[in-house]
């Protein structure tokens, strides 16, 4: 899989300092109050499992899934939510977790679904594993992010194209050659 990438970014031992300094802020930041997780499937599932291990507080863990993207290197724009159910939020301080920002359409979505429940959380705050620095379609902040990266199509660490190279150690940008024409 390393052989489709154009250039590794962050390798494994990178990721995982970040993530110790990620996980002391978020501990730090939420000293003495329970948290919920949300975790965006499928994107986030590494960075769940290894963030959330880093994490020595109280939690409850729910997922969300979602598509946008439908196969291709570009959103869609449009989100759709595959559950039926939103997981019970009342009073609670959310955060959720993502692998990556990129249109902002998916977290600003997201942000504006969990605000409109009623009785609703008590607050949203925003993780994820990467920035792209570009224009984004919606607006959004992330209140923790690991690694700002250029607007290039990047895989691994749960990053996917055509639902391949989750499961890469490292992340890196996919060689271009490899990018279907019509994505
Ligand atoms: P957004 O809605 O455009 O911000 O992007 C949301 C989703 O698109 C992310 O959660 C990823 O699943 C996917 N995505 C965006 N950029 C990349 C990338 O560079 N590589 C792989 N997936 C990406
Ligand atoms: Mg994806």
């Amino acid at each position: 899989m390393e052989a489709d990438l154009e250039r590794i970014l962050f390798d494994e031992a990178t990721i995982h300092h970040r993530l110790d300094e990620l996980a002391a802020q978020i501990a730090n930041d939420y000293r003495g109050r329970e948290l919920t997780v949300i975790a965006i499937l499928n994107g986030s599932v590494i960075l769940m499992a290894d963030l959330l291990r880093r994490l020595p507080m109280p939690l409850k863990l729910d997922c969300l899934s979602v598509a946008s993207y439908h196969g291709g290197t570009k959103t869609t724009g449009e989100l759709v939510f595959r559950q039926l159910w939103m997981p019970d939020l009342a009073g609670r301080h959310v955060l959720v977790l993502d692998d990556i920002l990129d249109s902002g359409v998916t977290l600003a979505t997201i942000r504006e679904k969990l605000e409109s429940i009623t009785p609703g959380p008590q607050s949203v705050r925003i993780c994820v594993l990467l920035e792209k620095k570009k224009t984004r379609v919606r607006h959004v902040d992330a209140d923790y992010v690991g690694f700002q990266i250029g607007d290039e199509f990047v895989v691994g660490y749960g990053l996917d194209y055509m639902e391949r190279y989750r499961n890469l150690p490292c992340i890196g940008v996919l060689r271009k050659d490899l990018i279907a024409a019509t994505a």
